[in-house]
């Protein structure tokens, strides 16, 4: 083999490994590599994550709260979980609107974009709370929430028919689930739903009237009401809902630790005031 050719092989091999690369760690945010490796990422950028995604506070308010606050009417204190809740984009857009008096509690296992959400929202501690903890094991009883929300996230979770599942459970009947589902595929095979997958997955789990719409470029919206009728369980405490990933039982608080009352579990609340349960 030619000097050349030697050259040129090394070359194309250093450019498929840079283009793979690249692919896994930044176009794919990580998830053909495992959980770790996605929680990984999100950490380090956390503190880019708004600069880069640069979100219309107008834009939230008009696709995602006004909405969802139309849906709920006349229904005006919700209470909102928001899985995957980043840097506090859902909370947000939910406390600007001027009819909301409800209260959100936001969900993340990045524990970096959870500070950003906790800076953001400062000040608002009586009306969001924020939890350290996966979305596969959400640390919820059932049927605990008026309206359940997952944006820009399901394609990144390496079992994401675990955590619709989990959506599903945590959300009463009746109650309106909302979650993005993504729709630029081309460099994510095998990670996002076909319409109708979504759909048969989501009636399978006792999900009724989906409507998938357009949202934007890589998204559409999916909303969805859980099978069934309930009172609406209204703007509780984070005491009323968490509970132990161990055994189920509401946790307790006293001095900035929550504890399970078995003694299973202990989860202390950051200086920034983000529940650790993780
Ligand atoms: C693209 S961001 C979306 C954040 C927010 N929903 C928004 O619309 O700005 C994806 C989020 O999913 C979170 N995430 C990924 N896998 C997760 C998991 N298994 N459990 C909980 N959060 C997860 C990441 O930490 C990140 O904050």
């Amino acid at each position: 083999m030619s000097d050349f050719a030697g050259w040129l092989l090394m070359g194309l091999a250093a450019a498929a490994i840079i283009a793979l690369g690249w692919w896994l760690l930044i176009e794919s945010e990580g998830v053909y590599l495992g959980r770790r490796v996605v929680i990984w990422l999100y950490d380090l950028y956390a503190d880019r994550y708004d600069d880069i995604k640069r979100f219309r506070p107008d834009y939230d308010y008009m696709f995602l709260a006004q909405p969802i606050m139309e849906r709920i009417a006349p229904h005006r204190s919700p209470l909102v979980l928001d899985v995957a809740t980043g840097t506090g984009r859902l909370p947000l857009a939910m406390l600007d609107h001027a009819l909301f008096q409800g209260r959100v509690i936001g969900v993340d296992m990045s524990r970096r974009m959870l500070s950003k959400a906790a800076a953001k929202l400062e000040g608002q501690e009586h009306r969001v709370a924020l939890v350290w903890s996966p979305a596969e094991q959400l640390p919820f009883p059932d049927a605990s929430f008026d309206v359940v929300t997952c944006l820009e996230a399901l394609e990144f979770m390496t079992a994401p028919e675990r955590v619709l599942g989990e959506l599903a459970r945590v959300l009463r009947p009746g109650g309106l689930l909302l979650i993005t589902n993504r729709i630029n595929t081309r460099l994510m095979p095998g990670k996002t739903f076909a319409a109708e997958t979504l759909v048969a997955r989501l009636e399978a789990l006792g999900l009724r009237n989906v409507e998938i719409e357009y949202w934007q470029v890589d998204y559409d919206r999916v909303w969805a009401c859980k099978e069934g009728v309930s009172q609406p369980t209204g703007a509780r405490p984070l005491a009323e809902v968490l509970s132990c990933p161990r055994c189920g039982q509401l946790m307790v608080e006293n001095d900035a630790v929550w504890r399970c009352p078995t003694g299973h579990f202990t989860a202390p609340v950051g200086r920034d005031g983000v529940v650790e349960m993780l």
